[in-house]
């Protein structure tokens, strides 16, 4: 078999980098260890950037979020029992759209497959070869068969946990990393909103978020422990700290809960994101914790630059975009992992906080919630920088 890129992961950025390509009228083949079913099922952060909610919609393939997504001009803080909303549009002439990532996969998925494109899904065992040389290969087991696919271009595009980046030397890579002494018990619930728009709250009982699906489907998060586990928090429990953490400043509906589970907080990038002819992209790459909801964002910013270069190797036989490919993503990867991290420490108690630091947090809530030019940067970077391809 032979393509002329290879791409390891249908998420948000093996799929988009196919989808890019074919436009460009490049060929790819995407590997995907799970079912079609389950990538367009898993439920994860829906949060997308103004420039990407453009893309998805330049590219053809934002139709369905244009009718059923919720575009929201801005976002509220909650804290000291009062909300205080900062406005995207009026600060920045921007806002986000909020639209299940699995949504989007759906959509990408049905566009590959009616543009022909191939997603082999259930593969298993899948390797990558000679990706140092001009001769890249992966190898798999598909339906019962090895199969060994050539190709020009490998783009590692398979998550955290692929088989991508620790593929490359050890010594090739520099990792940096962050754990959090905390992380997000989140449910989906049959609920109406207490608020069109999303509500971070900042509490002495630690960190809630509410956020949405629909107007019918309501998702919340509240603080947990590092370690904890779901066993410990009983529907009675997350409804009893929404109330406490959110319910102050807005009544929150309860629900049956249709979905809950864990999300770890971690920050992780590493560098360069190239080996060769292998190129990290998304979570494979980098993670953040989810406040501010930054991954599939970087995730679509990384394979519009990655499409940008390789078209331009096919096209002009240019290879100093592919050369500078890492470079160009980690300036904005860094500068969403900076964002990420503020949000983070910016809302959440920990057990190093002590009185001094929650009268600082409250502080610069304020001032985030009261200057215009804290607003402002705030609003420029939670909507999204600017991709520089
Ligand atoms: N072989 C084939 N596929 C693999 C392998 C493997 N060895 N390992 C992982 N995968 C697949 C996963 O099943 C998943 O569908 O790669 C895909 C990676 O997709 P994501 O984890 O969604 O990563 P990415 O496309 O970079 O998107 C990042 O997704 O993790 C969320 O919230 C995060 O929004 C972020 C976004
Ligand atoms: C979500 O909609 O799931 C979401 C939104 C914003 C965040 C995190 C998650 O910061």
């Amino acid at each position: 078999m032979r393509t002329q890129v290879g791409i390891v992961g249908a998420g948000p950025a093996g799929l988009m980098l196919s989808h890019l390509l074919h436009r460009a009228g490049i060929e790819s083949v995407i590997l995907e260890n799970r079912s079609r079913d389950y990538i367009e099922s898993r439920i994860r952060a829906g949060l997308i950037e103004q420039w990407a909610s453009d893309l998805l919609v330049e590219t053809g393939v934002g139709t369905r979020m244009q009718h059923e997504g919720m575009f929201h001009n801005g976002v509220y803080f909650a804290f000291g029992g009062a909300l205080h909303y900062i406005n995207f549009r009026e600060l920045v002439g921007k806002g986000v759209t909020i639209y299940g990532q699995q949504e989007v996969i759906k959509d990408l998925v049905a566009r590959r497959l009616a543009d022909g494109g191939t997603i082999l899904f259930e593969t298993s065992d899948v390797s990558i070869h000679d990706f140092v040389g001009r001769a890249p290969k992966i190898r798999f087991r598909h339906e019962g068969g090895d199969v060994e696919l050539a190709c020009d271009f490998i783009g590692g595009c398979d998550g955290f946990h692929g088989i991508c980046r620790p593929s490359i030397p050890a010594t090739a890579l520099t990792a940096y990393d962050r754990e959090y002494p905390f992380g997000w018990v989140g449910i989906l619930s049959e609920s109406p909103p207490p608020e069109h728009e999303l509500i971070y709250a900042y509490h002495e009982r630690g960190f809630a978020l509410y956020t949405m699906r629909s107007p019918t489907l309501s998702r919340l998060y509240v603080q947990c422990a590092p370690d904890d586990d779901i066993e410990n928090w009983p529907d009675a429990r997350i409804w009893h700290e929404l109330h406490a953490r959110i319910g102050g400043t807005r009544k929150l509906a309860e629900g049956p809960m249709l979905q809950k589970g864990i999300t770890a907080m971690r920050s992780f990038v590493v560098e360069p994101m190239q080996y060769g002819r292998l190129f990290l992209a998304g979570d494979s790459a980098h993670i953040q914790p989810p406040t501010g909801a930054k991954g599939m964002n970087l995730a679509l910013a990384d394979v519009s630059v990655l499409a940008r270069a390789i078209t331009e190797f096919y096209r002009n036989g240019r290879s100093d975009l592919l050369e500078r490919y890492s470079a160009t993503c980690l300036r904005r990867v860094w500068k969403a992992q900076r964002f990420s991290w503020w949000m983070t420490q910016l809302f959440h108690l920990d057990a190093t906080h002590n009185a001094f630091d929650r009268k600082r947090q409250l502080a610069e809530l304020d001032y985030v919630t009261s200057s215009e030019a804290a607003m402002r940067s705030l609003a420029e970077n939670y909507a999204g920088l600017p991709v520089e391809i």
